[in-house]
């Protein structure tokens, strides 16, 4: 073979790779309403930054004929590129070759980027749209998925990894983006669940449809296994790039810091915002909208868990992580989802330095049978945890009500938080004024002549002493009751006060968080 043939040859390679399954297929997948592999690795890095690496990687398998179909790359397309000029490593699964199945060398392709990503400290990217285990492989389809889990277990904590799911991910193949810190699903196209609606219908006798027992909406609003439902495949790409904007590279960098105009950073606006009743909602984001950079925020489990909001913005260019309570969801109240939700994001924001801000205001922990049922104590914990073992720098902000153990939970001084502050407005007390009435003042209230009179005197008396945020002040609990309008100023030179904030804890192989 002369030297223009072997060129040859490593061209007509290429061009077979860049054809996945064949053009016949990559049509049943643009009708599908989905990208294929490559599509979606060419939207998600910058132009012309992509590498790709084992592109000419076959399987091994000689039985059930697969000796005779065999395509270059074997279902996924894996390499390198930027995504704003930054290093992130990316496998992009390929439905279009036996619908992307796992294989062995399918997942040593993953393991050998993920090694990489790991090693040289960049993001993980997987775009995942596959049928699960190779299944002519047999158990070494299994043992891939396994080396994968293991690589996503080791990487936690260390590099940012993040999963969209963009088609089937069944069985054990939902459990790596399981592992990753976010995943993205996009809605009518891709489903996750353990085992799909036939074999639900076996064992449980239940009809239901793969949208509803794994769809991107099921996921983001009942399981929260998903952070995101995307309405398209752009629309996720979009959302991974803007997520990995707040996000350093690894856990021993920072996010990068935007620019940032100083201004009058007076906000009147939030003067307004807390109800004139404290018995009424109001929606905490408008609050989160006036503190941040504009539109900087990225809400996270957006529609999961709603009496909580957390999610990424900016404050004075610098990337901040929120979790605040939401008043206009069950009036802000803790609740065993809405802890974990809370507990998750902050143990993120821990490990990859990224600050924190608490905007609280709570009535509390919800009571009930259901709630204790479930382990509202072991869930409830998970947030105190997360707060308390957080060593980034934490910024609290009492908006309102600060009642009971969801006091100290909520990033409280006594747990750990760098500046506290108070709007005029907040109540810090062990309970609401009516029940510790009730409590406090029983015999008195029984005892006297008009008791609705009492109880109320004695409420107004609890109210007028405990219905603020001077008692905690007076303590050194609150550094200081703010005005609300200078909230977002207070935050920019807190932040940059914090900057530099080092804490040490004692050394332990790791914390054991009430699971
Ligand atoms: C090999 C597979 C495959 C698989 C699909 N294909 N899944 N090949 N192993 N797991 C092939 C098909 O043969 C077909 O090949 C092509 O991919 C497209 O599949 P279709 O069925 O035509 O596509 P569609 O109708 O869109 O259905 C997609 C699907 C379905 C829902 C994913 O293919 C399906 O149910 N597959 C099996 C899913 C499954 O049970 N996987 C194992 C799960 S257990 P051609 O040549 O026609 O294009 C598991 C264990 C992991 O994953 C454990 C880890 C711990």
């Amino acid at each position: 073979m002369d030297k223009q043939a072997k060129v040859s040859l490593l061209q007509e390679k290429i061009a077979e790779a860049m054809k996945g399954g064949g053009e016949k297929r990559i049509e049943s997948q643009h009708n599908k309403g989905k990208l294929t592999a490559r599509e979606r690795i060419t939207l998600l890095l910058d132009e012309g930054s992509f590498e790709e690496i084992g592109m000419l990687v076959t399987h091994r398998c000689n039985d059930f004929g697969m000796e005779n179909q065999k395509f270059l790359g074997d279902g996924v397309v894996t390499g390198y590129g930027t995504v704003n000029g930054r290093l992130i490593y990316v496998f992009s699964q390929d439905f279009t070759v036996f619908g992307g199945s796992l294989s062995e060398t399918h997942a040593e392709k993953i393991c050998k980027i993920m090694d990489l990503a790991i090693e040289n400290g960049a993001p993980l990217i997987g775009l995942n749209d596959s049928g699960g285990a190779r299944i002519q492989e047999g158990v070494v389809s299994l043992g891939g998925y396994a080396d994968i889990f293991h690589r996503n277990v080791k990487s936690s904590g260390v590099i940012p990894q993040i999963s969209a799911v963009m088609g089937p991910c069944a069985g054990g193949a939902v459990y790596s983006p399981a592992i990753t810190d976010f995943i993205l699903m996009v809605e009518n196209t891709s489903y996750m669940f353990v085992t799909g609606p036939n074999v639900v219908k076996t064992v449980t006798h239940e009809e239901v449809t793969s949208e509803e027992l794994g769809g991107a909406q099921t996921h983001a609003s009942k399981s929260g296994v998903t952070h995101f439902a995307c309405a398209n495949e752009v629309e996720c790409i979009e959302n991974i790039k803007q997520l990995i904007s707040y996000i350093p590279q690894n856990c021993e960098e920072d996010a990068p810091v935007y620019d940032y105009e100083p201004a009058d950073e007076k906000r009147t606006k939030l003067n307004d915002i807390v109800p004139e009743n404290p018995n009424m909602p109001y929606d905490i984001k408008e609050v989160i909208q006036e503190v941040t950079d504009e539109d900087s925020f990225l809400e996270v489990h957006k529609n999961y868990a709603e009496n909580i909001v957390v999610g990424f913005a900016r404050v004075g260019g610098r990337s901040i992580g929120i979790v605040a309570n939401q008043p206009a969801s069950l009036a802000g109240v803790l609740d065993i989802e809405s802890s974990r939700k809370g507990a998750r994001f902050v143990r993120f924001c821990d490990a990859f330095n990224v600050p924190l801000l608490v905007l609280v205001d709570v009535p509390g922990f919800l009571p009930g049978t259901d709630q204790e049922w479930h382990g509202i104590i072991t869930n409830g914990a998970k947030l105190l945890y997360a707060l308390s073992e957080a060593t980034v720098s934490k910024i609290t902000v009492i908006t309102r009500k600060a009642y009971g153990g969801a006091y100290d939970v909520m990033n409280s001084k006594h747990i750990g938080a760098d500046m506290n502050y108070a709007w005029p407005t907040a109540e810090i007390a062990v309970m609401g004024a009516k029940g510790a009435a009730e409590i406090i003042f029983k015999k008195e209230i029984a005892s006297a002549e008009d008791s609705a009179a009492k109880h109320k005197e004695k409420e107004d008396e609890y109210t007028h002493k405990f219905a603020n945020p001077y008692g905690a002040a007076a303590r050194g609990y609150i550094d200081e009751v703010i005005l609300p309008e200078d909230t977002r100023a207070k935050l920019i030179k807190a932040y940059k006060m914090l900057e530099n904030k080092v804490e040490q804890r004692p050394q332990r192989k790791h914390g054991n968080i009430p699971l």
